[in-house]
C-alpha cells in the first residue's frame, strides 16, 4: 500500500475540478490543487493509424498531468505482442494505474496476472478487457446504442424513419438494397454495434423495405479483422461484383466506423458509383475528419457517429484517480458487460448522430472540429 495521506486529503479537491471540466467537456486542467504528486500512470492504445486514439491519448494524457500524475502514453499499431510488451514495460518501470484500450480484448490474461501480483488496478478504456478478473472498472459509451444509432441513421438516410428513429409520414415502401458491415470479431465493442443496428434493422428486412441483396447477414461474414478500411474495400469490390454486375444498385451500407466506411466509398467509386441520386446511404462512427468533411461537403458519407474522446478521458481519469485514492468511482452501468469471469462495474456515455445538418450543432459548437478543419 503505496498511499499517503497527502495524496488521500488532495483527492476531494481534484475530483471536484474533474467534474466541473467534464460538464464543461473540455480537455482537462482544472484549478484544484493536483493529487497526483508524480505518480505514473500508464496508457496504452491501440494505434494511431485511426484518429480517433490520437486524441484520445492526448486527451488522457493531458488530464492526467493536469492532475499531477506522470504519463506513459504507448501506441501498439494494432500489433497484439507489441501491446503486451508495452504494459509489461509500464509494470517494470512502476506504473502505478494502467489505462488500456485493447487491440484484442482477449491477449491480456497473462500481462494483467502480472499487474494483480504488483497491485496494479486496471481501467479498460473504451474496449472491455475480456477473460480476467484483473481489471477494475470499465470507461465506454454506450456501445449498443452506438449501432442502433449507426441503423438509424442508414433509415434516416433513405427516408423511413426521423433521427430518433420514428416512422415518418409518406415514407417510400422500396425496397432497398443494402449491405452490412460490422468491426473485428476480437473486439467486444463490435458485436455490441452489430447487435444493436440488427434489432434496429430488423423489422424493415422482414417487412422487405430493406433486402440484404449479397446475403452475407451474418455477423462472421460482415466482421472486419483489426477494423481495417482496405479489408472492407475489398469485400464491398467483391460484393459489387458478385451481387450488383445485373445493373442493380445498393442504396445503403451499415458501417460501424469512418475508417471502414471510406473503404467502402473507394470501392464504390472504382465500380463507377457518383454522388447524387444513386449514391448509397453510408454510416460511420467516430466523427473522424475526413468523414466529417465527407458529410459536410462532399456527401460521400451520409453519417457518422459522435462520441466525445474528451469526455471518455476524464470518465477514465476520474475513475483511476477514485482507485488510486481507494475511493469509489462513479458507475453507471453494472449489468451488461460480462468479461467472461464477471460483469465489469461501467461508466457509459452518450453517442449523437452526426448529419449535414447538425454538423455545426454538435461538432463546432463543441469545440471538437472548427469550422476551417471541416472546410
Ligand atoms: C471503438 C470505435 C472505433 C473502433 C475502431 C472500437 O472499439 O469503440 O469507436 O471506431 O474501435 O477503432
Amino acid at each position: 500500500m503505496k498511499k499517503i495521506v497527502i495524496a488521500t486529503l488532495a483527492a476531494g479537491a481534484m475530483v471536484v475540478s474533474l467534474a466541473a471540466c467534464s460538464q464543461g467537456g473540455s480537455t482537462g486542467g482544472g484549478d484544484g490543487e493536483a493529487a497526483g504528486s508524480g505518480q505514473l500512470v500508464g496508457v496504452a492504445m491501440p494505434t494511431k493509424s485511426s484518429e480517433r486514439w490520437i486524441q484520445d491519448g492526448d486527451a488522457v494524457k493531458e488530464q492526467l498531468e493536469a492532475e499531477g500524475y506522470k504519463v506513459d502514453l504507448q501506441y501498439a499499431e494494432d500489433d497484439i505482442p507489441t501491446q503486451v510488451s508495452q504494459i509489461e514495460n509500464m509494470i517494470t518501470k512502476g506504473a502505478e494505474a494502467l489505462i488500456i484500450a485493447s487491440i484484442d480484448g482477449t491477449t491480456l490474461t497473462q500481462v494483467l496476472q502480472d499487474a494483480a501480483d504488483a497491485e496494479i488496478p486496471v481501467i479498460a478504456y473504451d474496449r472491455l478487457i475480456r477473460d480476467t478478473e484483473n481489471v477494475s472498472y470499465y470507461a465506454s459509451f454506450d456501445n449498443y446504442k452506438v449501432g442502433v444509432q449507426q441503423a438509424t441513421s442508414v433509415l434516416n438516410g433513405l427516408g423511413l424513419t426521423d433521427l430518433e428513429g420514428e416512422p415518418v409520414d409518406g415514407a417510400p415502401a422500396g425496397p432497398f438494397n443494402i449491405e452490412m458491415f460490422a468491426g473485428s470479431p476480437d473486439d467486444n465493442n463490435a458485436t455490441f454495434f452489430w447487435d444493436g443496428a440488427q434489432d434496429t434493422l430488423k423489422p424493415f428486412i422482414d417487412a422487405g423495405t430493406l433486402v440484404v441483396k449479397s446475403g452475407q447477414t451474418s455477423f462472421e461474414q460482415a466482421a472486419t479483422l483489426r477494423w481495417d478500411g482496405e479489408t472492407a474495400q475489398k469485400r464491398m469490390e467483391n460484393i459489387l461484383t458478385s451481387t450488383y454486375s445485373d445493373g442493380s444498385k445498393v442504396n445503403g451500407v451499415l458501417s460501424p466506423y469512418d475508417g471502414i466506411s471510406r473503404g467502402i466509398i473507394s470501392a464504390l467509386t472504382d465500380a463507377g458509383y457518383t454522388t447524387g441520386d444513386e449514391w448509397p446511404i453510408i454510416s460511420g462512427q467516430d466523427a473522424e475528419i475526413d468523414s466529417v468533411k465527407a458529410i459536410a461537403n462532399s456527401g460521400e458519407q451520409f453519417a457518422t457517429i459522435f462520441k466525445d474522446t474528451r469526455k471518455l478521458a476524464t470518465a477514465a481519469v476520474e475513475m483511476t484517480i477514485a482507485v488510486l485514492n481507494d475511493d469509489e468511482p462513479e458507475v453507471n452501468n453494472t449489468e451488461d458487460y460480462d468479461n467472461g469471469k464477471f460483469v465489469v462495474p461501467s461508466y457509459l456515455l452518450d453517442s449523437q448522430i452526426v448529419v449535414k445538418d447538425n454538423v455545426n450543432e454538435v461538432l463546432v459548437e463543441s469545440g471538437y472540429w472548427t469550422e476551417e478543419e471541416i472546410g
